[in-house]
């Protein structure tokens, strides 16, 4: 079981949602935000994964993160173990830690990095320090890669205009700073935006609890609307540009994002409103060749049926809850990575971006 810490001290746009201790790693409780700022502390690998599955930790980017300090804990639980053993557990872990959610493309991805690192052969218990330090890592250029996306991002922006965004791609989403809330918080300090627009999402209100408690914290003029008053905004000429994140995008451009965002998109397109999709690279999947073939999560129906705890829905009702869509590439006016910026084809310039060319759009 975590340890569980209350605290009120984050205050700045410097938040990690996650911090590594050492010997234990420490997650804000996104399911208690924007009331409760509360840490729990895990040294046990078995309770990273239940807080991952429950959403205590959410966004692909911070999900890649925690699931690297996931196997970091495991190597350090079996270090004790023989060279054989240690492989095998660590290995069986990675596994069971690799498969937590399905649909980002993050947790495979770092999973796989440190799965790497294990290839040489030096003692467990070196190899477990060795493992720590590469989690570390893949924090902190998880967060300099938002930062760089950020800038790309903001450029592309138009001046003076609203933003809006889908679901919560801000700090509280990745090792630190945002995807698609770091180029908006840019834009921001650019005075380059005057106004962000956060769709609630439903069912589980991301943007309502999440993206609005960090744009709150931000100091950014920002309103929160239901997710299905979005269209009348644009038609009203309110929404100058979309940003969005992603879970996964294969290599031809298609997007997988929390479910809402092929509405929006297809709304966007209908109202003349440019849609940009803001991901590190490790989020591109090139070995999907379309977005058909990405697994999209679904959830419990608990998460439909209640609101805050109070059942919304009657008994005997069939219920749906997929967690996320694929929005087609032909609706994304541009990919904004820490490489710089895709347009279409999307096959070419994400395979220009993922061998790691730096291009402008
Ligand atoms: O179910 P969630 O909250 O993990 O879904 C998160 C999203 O869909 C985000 O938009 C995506 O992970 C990008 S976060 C930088």
């Amino acid at each position: 079981m975590p340890k569980s810490i209350h605290m009120n001290t984050v205050t700045t746009s410097e938040l990690r949602p996650i911090l590594w201790k050492g010997d234990s790693v420490s997650l804000i409780d996104q399911t208690r935000l924007p009331h409760e700022e509360i840490w729990l502390e895990y040294s046990d690998f078995r309770d990273v994964i239940l807080a991952i599955k429950n959403m205590q930790i959410r966004g692909a980017p911070a999900i890649g993160v925690a699931g690297a300090y996931a196997v970091a804990l495991a190597a350090s639980e079996f270090a004790a173990n023989s060279r054989a053993d240690f492989e095998s557990s660590v290995n069986a872990a990675a596994k069971e830690i690799g498969g937590a959610r399905p649909t980002g493309a993050n947790l495979a991805w770092a999973v796989d990095r440190m799965m790497a690192v294990m290839q040489s052969s030096i003692a467990p218990a070196k190899m477990a320090d060795k493992l720590a330090r590469e989690a570390c890592l893949i924090q902190k250029e998880d967060e300099e890669a938002n930062r760089r996306m950020g800038r790309y991002g903001a450029d592309l922006l138009p001046h003076g205009g609203a933003v809006m965004t889908h679901c919560n791609a801000g700090a509280l989403a990745t090792g630190g700073f945002g995807t698609a809330l770091g180029v908006i918080r840019t834009a921001w300090e650019d005075q380059k935006i005057s106004h962000v627009y956060a769709n609630e999402t439903r069912p589980l209100m991301q943007g309502a609890r999440l993206t609005a408690w960090e744009l709150v914290k931000a100091g950014i003029d920002a309103t929160v609307l239901p997710d299905s008053a979005a269209g009348q905004l644009m038609r009203r000429g309110k929404v100058q540009a979309i940003v969005v994140g992603a879970d996964r995008i294969a290599a031809n451009g298609d997007v997988a994002n929390k479910i809402g965002t092929y509405s929006l998109a297809v709304l966007a397109r209908e109202n003349g409103v440019p849609f940009y999709v803001a991901a590190p690279t490790n989020t591109v999947d090139m070995e999907l060749a379309t977005g058909d073939a990405i697994p999209i999560e679904e959830r419990s129906p608990e998460e439909v049926t209640h609101i805050a705890g109070h059942r919304v829905t009657p008994d005997g009702i069939g219920i749906l809850n997929t967690a996320f869509d694929v929005t087609p590439n032909r609706y994304v006016s541009a990919i904004i990575t820490e490489n710089g910026v895709a347009r279409k084809p999307y096959e070419k310039g994400l395979k220009r971006l993922m061998e790691g060319d730096v291009a402008r759009g």
